[in-house]
């Protein structure tokens, strides 16, 4: 398969829910395990490793600088993330139809990215401290899709103006958007979890195949 990944079949019976997890840079596929199995336990987990190195940390896409991101590299990463998600459930039986993102900083962004670029590939996302990674040129079309942010006051990546301006978007484009503000900065903090524990137990507990 296209990406180095981790994978945990599901143990229990979480609505047949798979939780994608996306490390931040400098993380890799183990990083956000832990949080995984205790956001939703019995879920599938598909944890891949973010394919770019920078400076030996592994990303989704490259950048030029600090929240300076290549556009071009963005979109060609996202297609491929979208492609491995898609590989991957083919490969492990998942129900392409209740892959939950959870991103972290970068990964929140290739998400995002997904979000908007790639409409129906993911049902439902968790997005950790994001950014808006582009504006997107036409509007996408994400009616049924969940998308949970949470933000920290404080964060000096991502202003408030930024992440109101990615809400507003995904809400645009017909999602059901649900904003986490939080003090503190750039960080998944454990208030964070619980919050996002009580949307994906939403998710999971609607009925679906066994
Ligand atoms: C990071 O350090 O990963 C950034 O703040 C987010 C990004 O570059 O996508």
């Amino acid at each position: 398969m296209r990406f180095v990944h981790a994978f945990e079949p599901a143990s229990g019976r979480a609505g047949g829910t798979t939780l994608l997890l996306l490390h931040g840079t400098g993380g890799d596929e183990h990083d956000l395990l832990p949080l995984g199995r205790a956001l939703a336990p019995g879920a599938a987990l598909l944890s891949p490793r973010g394919p770019v190195l920078e400076n030996g940390m592994p990303r989704w896409f490259r950048r030029r600088g600090e929240g300076v991101f290549d556009l071009e590299d963005l979109g060609r990463r996202t297609d491929e993330l979208a492609a491995f998600i898609e590989e991957a459930t083919a490969r492990y039986a998942l129900d392409a139809g209740r892959v939950v993102a959870v991103g972290f900083s970068n990964g929140a962004n290739i998400a995002a990215s997904v979000l908007l670029r790639r409409p129906g590939v993911l049902s439902a996302a968790a997005l950790l401290s994001p950014m808006l990674p582009y504006e997107p040129p036409a509007p996408s079309a994400l009616a049924g899709t969940s998308v949970f942010i949470s933000a920290g006051r404080a964060d000096p990546f991502a202003p408030g103006a930024q992440v109101e301006r990615l809400a507003a978007l995904l809400r645009g484009a017909g999602a059901d958007v649900r904003v986490h503000w939080r003090p503190g900065g750039h960080a998944i903090d454990p208030a964070d979890v619980e919050a996002v524990k009580g949307w994906i137990g939403g998710l999971v507990s609607l009925p679906g195949p066994a």
